[in-house]
């Protein structure tokens, strides 16, 4: 009773859900950082089998999951050599890289786009995935008012990568019977009423956008926490620093701007009103590596107007913490589908994601959500 899955994108956080998964399957490590670790669903973790990666960066394609994961996680690091056995394939590019410092090829390079979207098609329709996770690069991408703009846009090939993967996955999905695309990047999918409706139409489990991991969720349960207290929140700074090639990645402003928005949507959707606010990733420093540096300063107001400050500095993994919610995501998209459930679910993305969908959708707590979720879902 296997999940079989396919990432999209060769990076950090495929690493470390790839790695991570293998040491839990052989007891070296125990469940931390997956929230429904606890909890025991129809699948179990060993369960998850990843069957296909994708990338197009030219020194990713055609190697092994295997020398990626060594490159990405340092020589130190005890790779399981099951990764061995899964090679990197050529995704579809659009334009993903465009501007940044990297050689790279996709399908559509190498041949029309129409014909990319059937290659890929076929190799799913082989690889026969019930789960596909979204983790390329951020990119710069549109919401689509209805299904026709939506379907117009993508057969043009006037859509960024993460547009013309979803739409493979509706074909895929009409012939198989369903499947689950989980979008943990900014870039929006469950937030996009056109493309959604089209995912929906064919089948399609929709979790997005943007998985929320390492600050902002701690954000927003401390704006809940200061709300529910009835302090007035006066501003909110954030800042995070990285040296990982996603933050590399966001120094280009269009690419930032997609992370902005899915992070300051939360503030006002919990406290009620506006915030000034000043939240994203503000840098790149290499020797930071994929450790960030976060530092966050709440100024609020309290009985009799006195004003309280609250300092938060904090040193956080960034893609493991992704890889572990990825490990439940990734069971949820496979107990929708055998529900028989399409669309997007709500009370997943309220928990899981920084820009919960459907577009519209309220970010709540993440305290609160985690109760919608185990209700949703029967574990309480
Ligand atoms: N905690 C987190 O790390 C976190 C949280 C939320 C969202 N995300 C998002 O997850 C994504 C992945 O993060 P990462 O740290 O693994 O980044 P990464 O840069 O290490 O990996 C991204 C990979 O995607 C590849 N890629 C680019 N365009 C592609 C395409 N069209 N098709 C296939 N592959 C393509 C790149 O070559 C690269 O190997 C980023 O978009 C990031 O914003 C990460």
């Amino acid at each position: 009773m296997s999940i079989k899955v396919v990432m999209l994108g060769a990076g950090y956080v495929t690493a470390h859900l790839a790695t991570g998964l293998e040491r839990l399957k052989k007891g070296l490590i125990e469940p931390y950082g997956i929230p429904l670790a606890k909890y025991a669903l129809p699948y179990s973790l060993r369960d998850i089998e990843i069957v296909g990666v994708y990338d197009v960066d030219e020194s990713k394609v055609g190697k092994t999951l295997y020398d990626v994961a060594k490159e990405v996680m340092g020589s130190e690091y005890p790779v399981p050599e099951e990764l061995k056995t899964v090679i990197i394939r050529r995704g579809i590019r659009r334009k993903s890289t465009d501007g940044l410092d990297m050689r790279a090829k996709g399908l559509d390079d190498l041949m029309s786009y129409e014909d990319s979207l059937k290659t890929l098609l076929n190799e799913w329709l082989d690889l026969r995935p019930d789960v596909i996770v979204n983790v390329i690069t951020t990119e710069y991408g549109e919401e689509y008012p209805d299904e026709s703009v939506a379907l117009g846009k993508i057969l043009r090939g006037d859509v960024p990568a993460t547009h013309s993967y979803a739409y493979v996955a509706s074909m895929y999905a009409k012939i198989k019977g369903g499947v689950a695309f989980v979008n943990a990047i900014p870039t929006p999918v469950a937030n996009n009423p056109g493309l959604l409706k089209l995912l929906e139409e064919s089948g399609v489990v929709v979790f997005g956008d943007d998985g929320a991991t390492g600050a902002t969720p701690l954000t927003a349960d401390l704006i809940e926490h200061l709300t529910e207290r009835n302090r007035l929140i006066e501003f909110i700074v954030q800042f995070n620093i990285g040296g990982n090639t996603d933050f590399y990645a966001l120094t280009r402003q269009d690419r930032n701007h997609m992370k902005e928005l899915t992070k300051t949507s939360m503030i006002k959707d919990i406290t009620g009103y506006e915030v000034p606010a000043f939240i994203k990733p503000t840098g790149y420093l290499e020797p930071l590596g994929d450790k960030k540096y976060v530092a966050m300063h709440i100024e609020y107001i309290s009985f009799n107007g006195f004003r309280d400050s609250i300092y938060i500095n904090a040193r956080i993994n960034d893609s493991p913490a992704l890889a572990g919610i990825l490990c439940d995501l990734i069971r949820l998209g496979k107990i929708s589908l055998d529900r028989g459930w399409k669309g997007t679910i709500y009370e997943v993305n309220a928990f899981y994601m920084k820009k919960p969908g459907p577009q519209g959708a309220p970010n709540i707590a993440k305290n609160k959500a985690y109760e919608l979720l185990l209700s949703k879902f029967g574990l309480k």
